[in-house]
């Protein structure tokens, strides 16, 4: 799509909405008539309106081969160029290579008052057959669409603040569901069986967000002469990148931040699909700490070429049946978009945006600092929140850039300024 970012926004969403093959009333979901306040009723208790967010499409994304536009909802400036950035870089190598697990999730049953837990273990592993056969009975939807019960683990934890407890992983295979409500109805419905197995109390059955069998990873080759911009030189910008990477991989402190750069992409293509951020946000960091010890969850190395090769692992529990992604109007319209035929390859272009805008976060870092590409869009969000319309937010932001003074107070001085040249009776855009 070049040019893209050059179009006006109505030619930009013209030209998505033919590539895609939007029906005119996908198209309208993009100006203000996406979900209703009806709709919104029925999502969630006490609405009395609705939050809107920019949506935005990351470009040049080239993943396992294929071209895939991608939606992104978010408030942030620079994170959708900087993702396209990165996808043009590393589409001169063929683009992302990507993979996931089956989309299996866990669900938890914290099983408590065991006389003897080492035996209770036991016998639940002993009766392995019959809890999945049962659990299996819970969800024909999923059972039909070939998902179901994979496996159960059971772990004993001896020395949690109110003594020993078994907890019981049910593996469980959604499909293109996320499967929230497919793991927690199985694990309420096992918990007679699982008592009477072990003579014990069941007390929590949910899901675990820490969805580790259920992994998204990605890999990305970024040739060193791609890597030149401005005064530096590509093998500067890569080994500073790696630099980058390393702080990353030792600090704690560093990794949140860098973590949450990757997460500028995850969260916004989650959010365009109607999934559920939270549980994406509480999986990865909780894997970047599997360890015992929190680092990044991605790498940045070289390969024997010297080129830059970035890596990505990290839980990825997202759906394309079910809840808002097919509730919301505008979800359903970013699936669309994408083009994506299963929750696996979902989740396969996530972290490959995730490792995206992580790259174009760490390079803007180690080189130039974010401040200058952020500043300009910080200061037409300045501009817009002094008042300034139309054409004026553009004068307003370059002429605060150019100034060196990106700040409310002189955002609203120009636009004071501004208005003071036009006619009362004409609006200054
Ligand atoms: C800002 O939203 C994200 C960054 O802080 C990420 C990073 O530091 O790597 C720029």
């Amino acid at each position: 799509m070049p040019s893209f970012y050059n179009k006006s926004l109505a030619d930009r969403l013209q030209a998505i909405a033919e590539e895609a093959g939007l029906s005119q009333e996908e198209r309208e979901v993009f100006s203000g008539v996406g979900l209703s306040l009806d709709g919104a009723d029925h999502m969630i208790e006490n609405v009395i309106g609705l939050y809107n967010l920019p949506f935005g499409i990351a470009t040049n994304f080239r993943v396992n081969n294929k071209e895939v536009l991608v939606p992104m909802v978010l408030e942030e400036p620079s994170v959708v160029a900087g993702a396209s950035l990165a996808a043009r870089l590393v589409r001169e190598t063929g683009g992302f290579v990507a993979s996931s697990n089956e989309p299996v999730m866990i669900a938890q049953m914290q099983i408590l008052d065991l006389v003897n837990p080492h035996q209770a273990r036991l016998a639940l592993l002993a009766q392995k057959v019959r809890l999945l056969e049962f659990a299996a009975t819970t969800d024909p939807v999923i059972m039909k669409l070939g998902g179901g019960p994979r496996d159960v683990e059971v772990r004993l934890i001896e020395d949690s603040p109110v003594g020993s407890m078994l907890v019981l992983h049910l593996l469980y295979d959604c499909r293109d569901a996320m499967g929230a409500n497919t793991v927690n109805t199985a694990a309420e419905a096992l918990k007679p069986m699982v008592e009477e197995i072990t003579g014990g109390r069941v007390n929590l059955r949910i899901l675990s967000n820490l969805a580790d069998h259920r992994l998204a990873r990605s890999t990305c080759v970024i040739p060193t002469s791609a890597l030149a911009f401005a005064q530096f030189d590509g093998e500067f910008v890569r080994d500073r990148i790696v630099e980058a990477y390393a702080f990353a991989a030792a600090d704690p402190y560093r990794a949140a931040t860098h973590n949450k750069g990757i997460m500028n992409g995850v969260d916004a293509v989650v959010i365009a699909t109607g999934n559920d951020w939270r549980a994406i946000e509480a999986g990865a960091h909780a894997y970047a700490a599997r360890s015992g010890r929190y680092t990044s969850l991605s790498q940045w190395g070289t390969d024997n070429d010297g080129n830059l090769v970035g890596t990505v692992e990290m839980p990825m529990a997202v759906g394309i049946i079910g809840g808002a992604t097919k509730v919301h109007p505008t979800a359903r319209a970013a699936l669309k978009i994408m083009g994506i035929q299963s929750a696996r390859e979902l989740a396969e272009v996530i972290v490959s945006v995730g490792l995206a805008q992580n790259f174009a976060a760490i390079r803007a870092l180690a080189t130039e600092g974010i401040q200058r590409g952020h500043m300009s869009l910080h200061a037409r969000q300045l501009a817009m929140a002094a008042g300034a319309e139309g054409a004026a937010i553009e004068q307003v932001a370059s002429q605060m850039v150019q100034e060196k003074q990106v700040r409310l107070d002189r955002a609203q001085a120009l636009v004071e300024e501004i208005k003071s040249y036009i006619p009362k009776d004409r609006s200054y855009d």
